[in-house]
């Protein structure tokens, strides 16, 4: 999502507007405006673009302050009154917000419990009516006491009728900077909001409160004390600072990822119990004991999530699981029946061939379970059970982020069966969400080491075709591995499940194929320590990645990538992450237009 707010001698709504439209790639589901003046607070939103929001705000209105938000829902599907700002039920404070509110349900039942009424089903609502409860006076006071009950992560905009020469903002976790102009005063989730007005900007800071007036911003903290915040010129071009500085949308996405995986978890695991919290999974026990057989569904990168998935829920259930092709599955002989649960995994929820099979599937009387990043999208919405992946948009063509967030909720679909149907240990699930948990970082951590990454890209930019190998749950990363490459770089390069070299793919391997070999500690290591030693039998240069500790690899190969230490699930999301670097950089390196690569579509909507 992205929020916007503005106060000074400009015309508020037309700024405000024109913000919205340079925020609409983090978000375009929906829009709003609130806008305060001596004698009001209007509301104004849509549902859709912010075109459509333009037309419906009247030409003759005027306004000195207001905020603004464009959305792309994590809670509530898109429609005019999930859409932001959102208010409180006096009508005197409007809010927007960017993250997610862990929280919110606890939160939203006692305010209902104390007769608040709610006219969404955001988690954000929650942040007016309590600012409504807590107000005494003194907006700041009522924000500083709000803050306090919210967990989560939040940039969150603020108008008033108690305060309406002012806006008011806090941080924490999603970004928020301040634009500061000629008798005017801007604030955006990024600085292309307002780059066109002003190049003066202060990046608050976690825990950081800003109150704008006509007259400047007062920063304090979240105990109520003054803070100050040095402000920087931004040197960044309009189509720069979109991409927050990278060089094109991949990156960017890829350095997204500490993020977009602690958002995929944020408030979905409890770390006491080791227990997987999804109100949004209704299935029963009497449902999931029902449950004969899943039948994962994807296409492209999605499906290689599904393989990773078969894996998960197949070690942690007794449900037999299979993972199909789209296209394959639509026109296939399934026999599906109620006692078939079939997982339909889409970033866009738009797939042509993924839609289709679950439309199949239900007209056959399966259930069907959508994971999808596009809430209210049409996989989501004929499905009969939806979570969501919370990634914010992906413009890349090439998946990245979306992908390791697929497979990080693939892990919490089988922990969640896993211990409805009693398979688990509560020790077992504890261990599990330590390891969810300390993901974001280590993903953190692994993305300074980007430099090496590059240079081992440079060094193989000019090979003429790659091999990919692993076993267990790295075989699907060796083949999104491949496909990353492919796909950006038009390099011929096969994935293969290690064990499987010796069937035939032996034949092709020579000294001017490099192979990369993902051999991170896992229950196969010392198998796929024997494929490394078959391939270097046939002179190919290896490139392994493998876990900091290991001691042995680095006599067997040419170049080893280390990746943080972790369990067998986590490491094939951080060796996935040096694959989608490897990708990039070679591709960068060969002069090809990573974010749009030739003949790709990052939706196919068709058969
Ligand atoms: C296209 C994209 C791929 C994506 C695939 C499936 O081919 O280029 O990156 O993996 O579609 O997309 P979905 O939205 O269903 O995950």
């Amino acid at each position: 999502c992205g929020i916007v707010g503005y106060i000074g001698n400009g015309n508020t709504i037309n700024i405000l507007l024109d913000s919205l439209e340079c925020l609409e790639y983090r978000g375009y589901d929906s829009a709003g405006i609130a806008l305060v003046s001596n004698d009001s607070l209007r509301v104004i939103k849509s549902h859709g673009r912010i075109l459509n929001l333009k037309d419906k705000v009247p030409i003759t209105l005027n306004a000195t302050a207001g905020i603004g938000h464009t959305r792309w829902a994590t809670h509530g599907k898109p429609s005019d009154y999930n859409a932001h700002p959102h208010k409180d039920c006096t009508g005197n404070f409007a809010v927007v917000h960017n993250g997610i509110i862990e929280n919110y349900q606890s939160l939203k039942d006692g305010l209902i419990a104390q007769g608040h009424k709610f006219s969404s089903e955001t988690d954000t609502e929650v942040i007016a009516h309590l600012l409504e409860k807590n107000y005494a006076g003194s907006v700041v006071q009522a924000l500083l006491d709000t803050v306090r009950e919210l967990e989560g992560s939040y940039a969150i905009a603020i108008v008033s009728n108690h305060a309406p020469g002012k806006v008011f903002a806090a941080k924490k976790d999603s970004p928020i900077v301040i634009g500061l102009g000629d008798g005017q005063y801007f604030l955006a989730s990024d600085v292309t909001a307002f780059l066109k007005y002003t190049k003066k900007a202060i990046f608050m800071e976690d825990g950081d409160i800003v109150i704008m007036s006509g007259e400047g911003i007062e920063v304090i903290d979240f105990n109520g004390r003054p803070v100050r915040r040095e402000a920087r010129i931004i040197d960044w071009e309009l189509e720069e600072a979109e991409k927050s500085g990278y060089e094109n949308y991949m990156l960017k996405e890829i350095h997204e990822q500490p993020k977009s995986l602690r958002d995929a978890i944020a408030g979905r695991l409890n770390e006491l119990t080791g227990e997987v919290v999804m109100p949004e999974l209704t299935l029963t026990k009497a449902d999931i004991d029902d449950i004969k057989r899943i039948v994962i569904v994807a296409c492209g990168t999605s499906y290689h999530a599904g393989l990773i998935g078969k894996y998960a829920i197949e070690s942690m259930t007794d449900i037999p699981v299979s993972v199909e092709i789209g296209s394959e599955f639509r026109y296939s002989a399934n026999r599906l029946g109620h006692e078939t649960l079939v997982i339909a995994l889409s970033q866009s929820g738009e797939t042509a061939d993924t839609i289709a099979a679950v439309k199949g599937s239900i007209k056959k009387g399966a259930r069907v379970l959508a994971i999808t990043n596009v809430v209210g999208s049409t996989v989501s919405r004929e499905a009969n059970y939806s979570i969501y992946m919370r990634c914010g948009p992906e413009i890349g063509v090439a998946a990245t982020k979306t992908f390791t967030s697929q497979i990080v909720i693939m892990y919490m679909v089988a922990l969640y069966l896993g211990t409805m149907k009693g398979m688990l240990g509560a020790e077992q699930n504890i261990r599990m969400v330590a390891e969810l948990k300390a993901l974001p970082n280590k993903v953190q951590r692994l993305l300074e080491n980007e430099r090496y990454i590059m240079g081992l890209a440079s060094l193989f930019r000019n090979a003429g075709q790659f091999f990919f190998v692993g076993r267990n749950l790295n075989y699907p990363i060796a083949l999104e591995g491949a496909l990353k490459l492919k796909e950006i770089s038009y390099i011929i390069s096969e994935g293969y499940a290690a064990g499987e070299l010796k069937h035939g793919p032996l034949a092709l391997i020579t000294t001017n194929i490099p192979v990369i070999a993902i051999a991170t500690q896992c229950a196969t290591y010392h198998k796929m320590v024997s494929n490394i030693k078959e391939i270097k039998a046939r002179d190919a240069s290896v490139i392994a990645i493998a876990s900091e500790s290991d001691g042995l690899i680095d006599q067997l190969v040419d170049f080893v990538v280390r990746i943080p230490d972790s369990n067998e699930y986590i490491a094939p999301i951080l060796s996935t992450i040096v694959l989608q670097l490897f990708a990039y950089y070679i591709a960068v390196f060969r002069g090809c237009p990573v974010d749009k690569p030739r003949n790709l579509a990052k939706s196919v909507t068709v058969e």
